[in-house]
């Protein structure tokens, strides 16, 4: 199995971090010197993911603009000798070789993945979700392909959540394989507690064959009536090998504020620039507490 192509559905409504996402792509909002969209699209490229597509909606063409070269920008910053700037403008383009699908309507993740099959053709390809970013050593991708490429299985990212946390996630049955890497037998989405099968949460990042497509073509609008790409997911771990990979790092949720609140904190404590003076902000904060 050679994993080199990656979707990264994008088109959702952004709900939950509305006003600004009534005009901003949610996955375009500013994170410690960048769009939450880049981390993503440079964990895939630091995994080995040569091709991107990016599904969006007719909101979001900022989100194609982003990627792409700014001519009349570059040439001033060319002009003006600001060779760093022109360099940071012009690399985001250069991450790899992206593509954009619309979702035309918005009738949920699995439908979103759909709009993938052309692209995809007959490959395994990873899934990031928009607006999930990861904090890791290895990239989190990059564990799920290594584990999808063992096992010749798809492959989910797991981490365990409070039993609490379990109902806006997806809950997944497993079997220990190896340190790590669990068999994933079954999963039931946004889970009442009675009716979870763990506390592993599926959390953002697949490895998926494209044996998912006919499966998400049959798939009735399930919770919230949209069609969920859990119910496809549930489908095709019964019919093929999956595994569930506890992957090492940090994930975070920025579509809600306090997601990207801490995701905003960690990598400005990480940024070279912001880092050394937050640190020293957040020790006048809380003596000031
Ligand atoms: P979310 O579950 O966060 O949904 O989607 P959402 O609709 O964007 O957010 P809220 O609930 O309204 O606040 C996870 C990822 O899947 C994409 C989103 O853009 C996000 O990156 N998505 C979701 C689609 O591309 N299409 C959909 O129909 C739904």
């Amino acid at each position: 199995m050679n994993v080199k192509k990656a979707v990264i559905p994008a088109a959702g409504w952004g709900t939950r971090m509305l006003p600004a996402t009534k005009s901003v792509p949610k996955e375009l909002l500013f994170l410690a010197g960048k769009p939450v969209l880049q981390y993503i699209v440079e964990e895939a490229a630091a995994a080995g993911i040569e091709d991107i597509l990016i599904v969006t909606n007719r909101g979001k063409s900022a989100i194609d603009d982003y990627f792409d070269y700014y001519p009349e920008l570059e040439g001033r910053l060319s002009a003006g000798g600001h060779l760093d700037e022109l360099e940071t403008v012009r690399s985001v383009a250069d991450l790899a070789n992206l593509y954009f699908v619309r979702q035309k309507e918005i009738r949920g993740l699995g439908h979103a993945i759909l709009r993938a099959k052309g692209f995809v053709g007959n490959e395994p390809f990873a899934v990031l979700l928009g607006d999930d970013i990861m904090r890791a050593e290895t990239p989190v991708i990059g564990q799920l392909i290594r584990a999808a490429e063992t096992y010749s299985a798809s492959a989910v990212g797991v981490q365990e959540v409070s039993t609490a946390a379990l109902s806006r996630y997806s809950s997944v049955k497993v079997r220990k394989l190896e340190d790590r890497i669990y068999r994933a037998e079954d999963m039931v989405e946004k889970p009442r507690p009675e009716e979870a099968f763990s506390n592993f949460a599926i959390l953002g990042r697949y490895v998926l064959t494209p044996d998912i497509f006919p499966i998400l073509e049959q798939t009735k609008p399930g919770y919230g009536g949209e069609i969920q790409l859990t119910d496809g997911l549930k489908a095709l771990c019964k019919a093929s090998p999956m595994v569930a990979v506890d992957f090492e790092g940090r994930r975070y949720d920025t579509g809600n504020l306090l997601g990207h609140l801490e995701a905003t904190m960690d990598f400005s404590l990480d940024h070279p620039e912001t880092g050394p003076w937050l640190r020293e902000y957040i020790r006048k904060k809380a003596n000031e507490l």
